[in-house]
């Protein structure tokens, strides 16, 4: 079975209290118990983390980029500026998609810019905790497009 690393940036430990007329009033917990049973439903298992430290993200972008592991990323603010998260996953060597739970094209002008869409297969913004499962799917898809039939 598949490895898929959902891997979540600063602030998003704080879902459930956050802002949450913008992201809702369900936790991280809640959110990694969606991504598992959608995994479990696509034949995939997850492995859900999160963090405030950009080292801590890049060191696991390395490690995934090693073992050739898919990514499901929110890099939450990192998104918009860090350009050290952008060259660890250019070296990626499986799927990878770029989600967001709440729509940055609809928010403020700095959330316009994501320096982590061009080295991403796609990205899925503003479905909430769905924008996660669907996420999952686009990399079942993925994988299943490399794997050769029969
Ligand atoms: C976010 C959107 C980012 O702009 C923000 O910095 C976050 C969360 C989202 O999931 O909607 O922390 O990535």
């Amino acid at each position: 079975m598949r490895t898929v690393l959902v891997l979540n940036g600063p602030n998003l430990n704080r879902l459930g209290s956050r802002e949450p007329e913008v992201y809702g009033t369900a936790t991280l917990d809640d959110l990694a118990k969606a991504c598992a049973a959608t995994a479990d439903e696509l034949g995939l298992a997850v492995d859900f983390r999160q963090t405030n430290d950009e080292a801590e993200i890049i060191a696991w972008v390395h490690d995934a980029a090693d073992k050739k592991l898919p990514i499901v990323l929110n890099p939450a603010a990192f998104t918009h500026y860090s350009y050290a998260l952008h060259d660890a996953l250019a070296m990626r060597t499986a799927p990878l998609v770029e989600v967001h739970i709440s729509n940055p094209a609809a928010r403020e002008e700095f959330r316009h810019t994501s320096v982590v869409a061009s080295v991403a297969d796609g990205t899925i913004a503003g479905f909430g905790f769905a924008s996660y499962q669907l996420a999952l799917r686009a990399i079942a898809g993925l994988l299943a497009a490399q794997t050769p039939a029969g």
